[in-house]
């Protein structure tokens, strides 16, 4: 079974992102064996000086490291992704490198109509940087848009195209993911290229 790490893209109480995610841990649970993360409690990234990072980001990145692939829940403000998922991936992605080659997929959840579509294509492009350098899946684009109104008490998926859609995107991300494993031969060097990039940039 594969191993997925789902990213909850905001650090708010009461996120539907975060229960986007559970949704889906629970729905698929039979296919994928699916543990959500939490960046509420990050400390605001400021370049370390000596280089090192902290345990909690140490732990994250593992776990990233050690998943076939990641789901990323964002969140949308002010057009862009929050502060907080930001926050995290520039801990991510600074002397820590568990994204690259990383199957990803993304999706959104937002109070209105649009459902994160611009956070989402931020984020497409953030997981492009050369130091992050994931492999996002492409064609997906999940908006589940009014989210205050998408989730029952027992934490269920209302709106049935959703749940139809989110099991066909489930679907195509776990074949992203074989396929994904089938192209992993310049994973160490793109590691290294990434480690290159990071040195270069950011260590002057
Ligand atoms: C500062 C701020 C900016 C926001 N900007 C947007 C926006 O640009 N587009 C949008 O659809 N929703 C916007 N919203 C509402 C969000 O849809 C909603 O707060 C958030 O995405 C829901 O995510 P969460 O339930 O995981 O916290 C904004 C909310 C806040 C607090």
């Amino acid at each position: 079974m594969k191993k997925i790490v789902g990213i909850v893209g905001n650090n708010s109480t009461e996120s539907t992102n975060r229960k986007l995610l559970q949704y889906i841990q629970k729905h698929f649970q039979s296919k994928a064996d699916i543990e959500l993360i939490e960046i509420r409690d990050l400390p605001m990234f400021n370049k370390p000086s000596d280089g090192k990072l902290p345990s909690v980001i140490l732990e994250m990145s593992e776990k990233i490291e050690a998943a076939d692939g990641v789901i990323i829940s964002t969140a949308e403000y002010d057009h862009s992704i929050t502060s907080a998922l930001t926050n995290a991936l520039s801990w991510l992605s600074f002397n820590n490198f568990p994204f690259v080659d990383k199957p990803v997929m993304i999706i959104g959840a937002s109070y209105g109509l649009l459902g994160a579509s611009r956070a989402q294509q931020h984020l497409r492009a953030i997981m492009n940087a050369p130091v992050i350098r994931a492999m996002v899946m492409p064609g997906c684009e999940f908006m589940m848009g009014h989210s205050k109104e998408a989730f029952d008490e027992k934490g269920e998926l209302v709106f049935p195209d959703k749940v139809q859609q989110l099991e066909a995107y489930f679907s195509d991300f776990l074949q992203f993911i074989n396929v994904s494993e089938l192209i992993q031969d310049r994973h160490a060097s793109n590691v290294n290229e990434a480690m290159k990039f990071y040195r270069e940039q950011f260590e002057k």
